[in-house]
């Protein structure tokens, strides 16, 4: 396994840009697949998710080819059916491809994403509205198999603002006959992405962003293009980054408006922050950060949960007393280990975290168990006095382009050492591996 040396207690300076998103990507990759024709994803992010899911599209029987931040799928020769079992383990969102599949060719087949870190992931939302929309799913040995002779468009109410299923039914929608609305809908940014790409696409939709969505269904699809949005959670966790480590920095091609709860957490700790044009946010962050009033994580527009591990490792180098609620994930606090590692005094309750600051955190031999939780560690690796050696980067590659690459270039001391190469053929690449579709039998 790769890992890091951190070097922390050195203030950053410099700017830097924030790549497109990952949480918006992935679900617009899987609408690809709803048209015949080549569609081109701009500002696409160089992610091991990325290329996994470009496996998928490749075993799926599209050509998918790759250049400097633009990704082009032609799903003209579409032949569907099983997702690698391998492939479907990697990566939870390998689930949203059960909608666009209904869609097009009207059966799909994939083991259940399996719970990951974070707590169980059930999919019962998921599975739920897409029998509703006309699919049979059979459940079985833990593996799902779906078909449908023809989606209808429907009335759908969602029990909670899934991400996800709010995806997967826009995603099958646009291939039902009739129209749907969706109520309760997910209301994140990446939504309102996933709405753009389809409308590049020729669908009839409106009303992402909000909590009810509408999709006139019946319309023939076509190719589409579209650019992704920046990755807000990248901009929270390089935001968290310069307040841990001190210093003065700008982020650029950043959406400000989709980090504002992350914005005035800072703020209240006594970061300075502004917001320019054309996507700019400079930060400067000088004394220990202060204590703040609780965070409750929850659905947009409110705190991102995903931002709950950068912040809480932010806050641990401060002073002062601060409670984290975790309302989303019931197991989203694994980053505390290597906190407490570090000398940060954090007492954990089921879903409420304490932190008691401790401007004093030292380096520490830390493993990442999850993306954002992994990303965490580097966080507060930087605001501490000493080396830190941080494993289980396979994680944070998920989600961060270069992540060391853009802290050196705001002057942070660190340094990914490989895994010697014998050791590493075996490991994940980041090319797409056409042997896996053979093993998938495609
Ligand atoms: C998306 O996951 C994101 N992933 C997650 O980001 C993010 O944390 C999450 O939304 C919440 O914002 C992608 O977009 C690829 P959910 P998703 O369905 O869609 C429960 C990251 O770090 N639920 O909104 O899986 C679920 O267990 C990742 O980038 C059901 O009960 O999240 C959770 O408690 C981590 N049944 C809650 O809903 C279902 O059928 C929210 O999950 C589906 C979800």
């Amino acid at each position: 396994m790769d890992t890091y040396f951190v070097t922390g207690g050195k203030p950053l300076f410099g700017s830097v840009p924030i790549h497109g998103s990952k949480n918006s990507v992935l679900p617009i990759l899987a609408a690809t697949i709803l048209a015949r024709g080549e569609s081109v994803i701009h500002n696409c992010p160089a992610l091991s998710d990325v290329f996994v899911t470009a496996e998928i599209l490749e075993c799926l029987g599209c050509r998918v080819q790759w250049h400097s931040g633009t990704m082009t799928v032609d799903a003209t020769q579409l032949t569907g059916g099983q997702i690698p079992d391998v492939l479907m383990q990697e990566m939870r969102s390998s689930v949203l491809f059960l909608g666009p599949l209904l869609a097009r060719l009207g059966s799909a087949e994939m083991c259940c994403p399996g719970g990951c870190a974070l707590g169980p992931r059930p999919i019962d939302l998921h599975v739920r509205a897409l029998q509703r929309l006309g699919a049979t799913v059979n459940e079985e040995g833990g593996r799902l198999r779906c078909t449908t002779r023809r989606l209808h468009g429907r009335r759908i109410l969602l029990d909670i603002p899934s991400v996800g299923a709010t995806e997967n039914i826009m995603l099958a929608a646009c291939g039902a006959q009739g129209n749907t609305i969706i109520s309760n809908a997910a209301r994140e940014p990446e939504i309102v992405d996933l709405q753009g790409f389809l409308r590049s696409m020729g669908a009839r939709i409106w009303g992402a962003g909000g909590s009810t969505i509408y999709i006139e269904g019946g319309q023939t699809l076509h190719a589409g293009e579209y650019t992704v949005m920046s990755d807000r959670i990248v901009a929270a966790t390089y935001l968290c980054a310069l307040a841990s480590a001190k210093g003065e920095a700008e982020f650029t091609c950043a959406d400000v408006r989709t980090v504002a709860p992350v914005i005035t957490s800072l703020i209240e700790a006594g970061c300075t922050i502004r917001s320019a044009a054309e996507g700019r946010i400079w930060i400067r962050s000088r004394e220990p950060l202060k204590a703040i009033r609780p965070i409750y994580t929850a659905p947009y527009p409110g705190f991102p949960t995903d931002a709950q591990p950068v912040l809480m490792a932010a806050l641990a180098g401060g002073i002062g007393k601060t409670t984290f609620v975790e309302t989303i994930f019931s197991n989203r606090y694994s980053h505390a280990e290597g906190l407490y590692r570090m000398g940060a005094d954090i007492s954990i309750r089921q879903r409420t975290a304490e932190i008691n600051g401790n401007p004093f955190l030292h380096g520490a031999e830390m493993e990442a168990h999850d993306l954002r939780g992994g990303a965490a560690l580097v966080v507060a690796a930087l605001g501490a006095q000493g080396e830190s050696r941080i494993t289980g980067l396979h994680y944070i590659d998920r989600g961060y382009e270069n992540f060391e690459g853009d802290l050196s270039a705001l002057g942070a001391q660190i340094v990914r050492v490989k895994e010697s190469v014998e050791t590493q053929m075996g490991a994940n690449t980041q090319e797409p591996v056409v042997a896996v579709c053979a093993a998938g039998g495609q």
